[in-house]
């Protein structure tokens, strides 16, 4: 016989923000005293941020994945370098839309996932935020976002198809969203990403394929992961 459980009644369950807070906080462990920090893009990422203004006298500045995020670090009074000025980073921080047992992950559903990979390729570890819903056994479940050069886009969407994927492109305001860097973004859903390594490989390769938001050759290194009972490490 089994009895069913009862539910707790003096615990409050934290918020979807209020899990994004607690994992952004964790993260500021990662952050090196005297290095420059590299920055993500997206919800979790901004509490990263707001915690991160806790340090900005110990560090010299951020390397920063989307205007928006550069935004909101200069409102902070955190410096913002250009990539190009530094050499490599210690740590990447930034959150994913999905991630694998192996520290694979779907990220762009911010459409910053060009600039994000650029940065991560910078770093030489990559801490991953995100709450216990982005977990997956295989990738693809979330539309996988992909950027593209306007003129591609619709051979692109041929060649998922091939995949068993249906391409669209993201709208915004009733005309194609634009991202950072004057591109366009695909969302691919349908697809059952096995094996991630290869698929970036093979789609980083198509005529017009900017970024595939499928980061195994940049994967995380560590995911901090928000759950009702607390921040738990995953090491990969
Ligand atoms: C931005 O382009 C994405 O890669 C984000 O990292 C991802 O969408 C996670 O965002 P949230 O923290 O808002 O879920």
């Amino acid at each position: 016989m089994t009895t069913p459980a009862t539910p707790p009644t003096n615990q409050a369950v934290p918020s979807q923000d209020e899990l994004k807070a607690q994992v952004g906080r964790a993260a500021l462990a990662y952050v090196v005293p005297g290095q420059i920090v590299g920055v993500g893009t997206g919800s979790t990422v901004n509490k990263f941020i707001d915690a991160l203004a806790s340090m900005r006298d110990q560090i010299p500045g951020a390397v920063s994945s989307s205007l928006a995020s550069t935004e909101r670090l200069q409102a902070l009074g955190i410096p913002v370098l250009d990539a190009n000025e530094v050499e490599s980073l210690a740590v990447y921080i930034d959150g994913a839309d999905e991630i694998d047992g192996k520290g694979r992950m779907v990220k762009g559903g911010g459409a910053a996932l060009t600039r994000e990979k650029i940065v991560a390729a910078l770093a030489r570890q990559f801490v991953c935020i995100a709450d216990a819903s982005k977990q997956v056994e295989v990738l693809g479940r979330f539309p996988l976002p992909v950027e593209v050069i306007p003129m591609a886009s619709q051979r692109i969407v041929r060649s998922f198809a091939a995949l068993g994927g249906e391409a669209a492109l993201r709208m915004k305001d009733g005309a194609p969203l634009v991202t950072d860097n004057g591109q366009h973004i695909l969302d691919v859903r349908g697809l059952r990403i096995t094996d991630p390594l290869a698929f970036e490989t093979e789609v980083s390769q198509w005529p017009g394929v900017v970024t595939v938001g499928v980061f195994a050759h940049q994967r995380a290194h560590v995911c901090l992961l928000a759950a009702p009972g607390g921040v738990q490490t995953l090491i990969f």
